[in-house]
């Protein structure tokens, strides 16, 4: 394990170890928008992040989602979401994790995320794997759309505007389901664990996929924006899976964003 991995994954453990804390204490939110919560727990894990990685990478820059990052002169850079997963946090339901990717002149070279519940730390650095709990994992090798476990997510912010909910209900027909659990860096973990096939989301941002997209990578998964071009780490749409069903989800993707609906959603009773 390289001293990025281990470093971030110290930090994500003791990060971890604090929100967990304070979900025992049943701490309340603040809204950052109308349906967008913020808790002292994101507040504080953050800080613990950003003061610890200054004190090991004094020159990296880092861009943290709450506001607390660094502008340094280095051409290392990391995303920091200190709390994923805050609306579930914030009711108690047990699915969150922090997560920290690192990019070297805009490449993705290692990334952690840790579910403190479950005691899962998944890392992954560029060509050396990807490893949940220091065990080697992988993608699935499910090759038919109909076997695919699938997971997306709904953005708090310009709820009005999502069009997720077409993508969401074609493909559910035509899957064994799609999950929609509260925390991308998590879904982007468990398909590079083989849990889940597909994960797709509109208007993610940096801090909650760069660890995610390089474990899928090195997992031996697929990423791209749900057109199938490169994926952006600010792009509108981002499709990660286990690259085996990649095209098929591209060509469903594609139908949809053409307004062609196979199943058309059912009128509600009188
Ligand atoms: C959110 C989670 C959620 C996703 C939202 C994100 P946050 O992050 O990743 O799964 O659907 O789009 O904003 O706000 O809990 O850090
Ligand atoms: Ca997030
Ligand atoms: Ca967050």
């Amino acid at each position: 394990m390289s001293s990025f991995v281990e470093t971030a994954a110290g930090i994500a453990r003791e990060a971890g170890a604090l929100i967990a804390g304070s979900l025992e204490r049943h701490i309340g939110f603040e809204r950052k928008g109308e349906f967008d919560l913020v808790t002292e727990a994101d507040r504080s894990s953050e800080r613990l992040i950003v003061e610890s990685l200054r004190g090991h990478f004094p020159e990296h820059s880092i861009v943290a989602e709450e506001g607390g990052g660094y502008d340094g002169a280095s051409e290392y850079r990391w995303y920091v979401d200190p709390l994923d997963g805050t609306t579930n946090f914030a009711h108690g339901f047990p699915m969150f994790s922090v997560t920290l990717g690192l990019e070297r002149a805009g490449q993705l070279i290692a990334g952690v995320v840790f579910d403190p519940l479950r005691n899962e730390m998944f890392t992954a650095e560029s060509g050396s794997g990807a490893y949940l709990n220091n065990r080697r994992i992988h993608v699935t090798n499910t090759d038919n759309i109909k076997d695919c476990l699938m997971a997306t997510g709904f953005p708090s912010r310009k709820r009005s505007q999502d069009v997720n909910v077409h993508f969401f209900y074609q493909l559910a027909m035509l899957s064994h389901g799609v999950r929609r659990a509260g925390s991308a860096a998590m879904d982007l973990s468990y398909v590079a664990c083989g849990r889940l096939d597909v994960f797709w989301e509109f208007g993610l941002n940096p801090w909650d996929m760069a660890a995610g997209i390089l474990l899928i990578r090195e997992a031996g998964g697929a990423c791209s924006n749900m057109r199938g071009g490169a994926p952006d780490l600010r792009g509108p749409h981002i499709l990660a899976d286990n690259s085996a069903v990649h095209q098929t989800v591209l060509d469903l993707f594609a139908e949809v964003f053409a307004g062609h609906y196979r199943y058309p959603i059912p009128g509600l009773p009188r």
